[in-house]
């Protein structure tokens, strides 16, 4: 078994939405020690955005490239064949200003792409990232889940499932704003849904 762990946090250190991915990827590997584990910490290793100059390089026929436009291409191949080559995805997610942040939205560009992680037919778009089991653990300061104000999920459930990835599972851990006792509730309503979910 192939795990996938995405650290979206901006922070490479200290991050709550990693702490809490960490836990689940620890709970996999207890029910599955054979797993392996390759973690993108977006905060150290972030991937470039979908600029004008990359926009450039995915349009270009791969032969007709410049060698800088190949180079940019081949980061996107690169997160791409990560992602086909992982049976369990771990997104470790923090709400920034009510949505994802920007170095995860560029991850989700980079894999994103027409011909490869989904296609269209007749009968409309399809997924082509197909299998994976994927959680996601949420980290934020207020508490916002299943309320109007929770952009994050139904997004996420909209972007991996057009990707092919429907078996999607939040993990909530809010309230990270609300003082010690808040940050010390999250971490523990975290691990319980944790435990339900990886059982
Ligand atoms: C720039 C920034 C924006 C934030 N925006 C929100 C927000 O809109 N809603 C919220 O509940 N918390 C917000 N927070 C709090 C974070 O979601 C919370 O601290 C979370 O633990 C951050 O995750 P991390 O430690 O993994 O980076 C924000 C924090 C930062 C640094």
């Amino acid at each position: 078994m192939n795990i996938l762990q995405i650290n979206a946090s901006a922070r490479s250190a200290g991050a709550n939405s990693t702490r809490v991915a960490d836990a689940i990827v620890a709970r996999l590997k207890e029910r599955h020690p054979d797993a392996r584990v390759s973690v993108r910490d977006l905060a150290r290793d972030p991937h470039p955005i979908l600029d004008e100059a990359a926009l450039a390089a995915l349009f270009t026929p791969a032969d007709k490239r410049t060698p800088e436009q190949a180079a940019r291409a081949a980061l996107d191949d690169a997160l791409i064949a990560q992602l086909f080559a992982a049976d369990v995805v771990v997104l470790g997610v923090p709400m920034y200003n009510f949505g994802v942040p920007v170095q995860l939205k560029a991850w989700i560009d980079a894999v994103s792409r027409a011909g490869a992680t989904f296609r269209y037919t007749e009968n409309g778009p399809e997924g082509l990232v197909k299998g994976k089991t994927v959680y996601v653990a949420l980290a934020r300061g207020g508490v916002y889940r299943d309320g109007p104000a929770d952009s994050q999920v139904p997004y996420l459930k909209t972007v991996l499932g057009f990707l092919g990835m429907t078996e999607v599972s939040f993990i909530y851990a809010e309230g990270f704003a609300m003082g010690a006792i808040g940050a010390e509730k999250a971490l523990a309503a975290a691990d319980a849904q944790i435990l339900d979910l990886v059982a």
